[in-house]
């Protein structure tokens, strides 16, 4: 099963993706993380994909698309993956579709999580997160064991260097420009499916599994 997970930002495609990684034993892969995880260790694209993050731009095509198709070569993507934050760009759907298609395969589901920008906003100030797992918590909604402690790995949680009200704002508007056109590009293929983000998350995640299982 080849999921991909469209969203604003802040919409939840991260829980909810894990969610579905865990309950159909698929990888979750998300962009953001690995090049949040590359930002951490100090590597060369680490430093330049920093840059646009940000600032909340989207990180060039040229870098994404190919730590992405490197990343769904391996063997543990064989039996599919959920995608989060990937593709964000037309070209990119471009490029997954081919690189897909010569392997004689395709994308099953894109799942739209549905939540209106003010909604967003709000969340994201109270988003933390774990740099070295990708563990995602909200201080109100999600909180950790232990305040401050990520409770998959013990280590320190973040307020995200982008999730300032300023740069959210930039990203919803990079958002509108660049990735929503997917919707549209996902539907004319048959596999767009939406949901409402704005529900409590396992009741968002119970409107997805209905999605998977029918
Ligand atoms: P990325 O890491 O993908 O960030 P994003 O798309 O902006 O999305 P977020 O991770 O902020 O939100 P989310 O939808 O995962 O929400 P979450 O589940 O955490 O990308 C970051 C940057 O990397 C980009 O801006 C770009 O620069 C670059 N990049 C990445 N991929 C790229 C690509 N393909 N091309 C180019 N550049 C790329 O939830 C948010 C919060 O809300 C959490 O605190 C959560 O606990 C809470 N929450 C979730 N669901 C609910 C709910 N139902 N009710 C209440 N609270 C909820
Ligand atoms: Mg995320």
């Amino acid at each position: 099963m080849k999921i991909i997970m469209l969203g604003a930002p802040g919409a939840g495609k991260g829980t909810q993706a894990k969610m579905i990684a865990d309950r159909y034993g698929i990888p979750h892969v998300s962009t953001g993380d690995i090049f949040r995880a590359n930002i951490k260790n100090g590597t060369k694209l680490g430093m330049e994909a920093k840059q646009y993050m940000d600032k909340g731009l989207l990180v060039p095509d040229e870098l994404t698309v190919k730590i992405l198709l490197d990343r769904v070569a391996e063997e543990d993507c064989r039996n599919g993956y959920v995608l989060d934050g990937f593709p964000r760009t037309i070209p990119q759907a471009e490029v997954l579709d081919e690189a897909l298609a010569g392997l004689g395969e395709k994308i099953d589901y894109a799942i739209d999580v549905e939540v209106p920008d003010e909604n967003i906003v709000k969340r994201m100030g109270g988003r933390r997160a774990c740099l070295s797992c990708g563990a995602t918590y909200h201080i109100e909604h999600v909180p950790p064991k232990k305040e401050g402690v990520c409770d998959v790995c013990g280590q320190e949680l973040v307020l995200r260097d982008d999730d300032k009200p300023e740069t959210v704002r930039n990203r919803l508007k990079v958002y509108h420009e660049q990735t929503q056109p997917l919707i549209e590009f996902y539907q004319a293929k048959g596999v767009l499916k939406s949901v409402d983000g704005t529900m409590d998350m396992k009741d968002v995640f119970a409107a997805i599994e209905k999605i998977l299982e029918a």
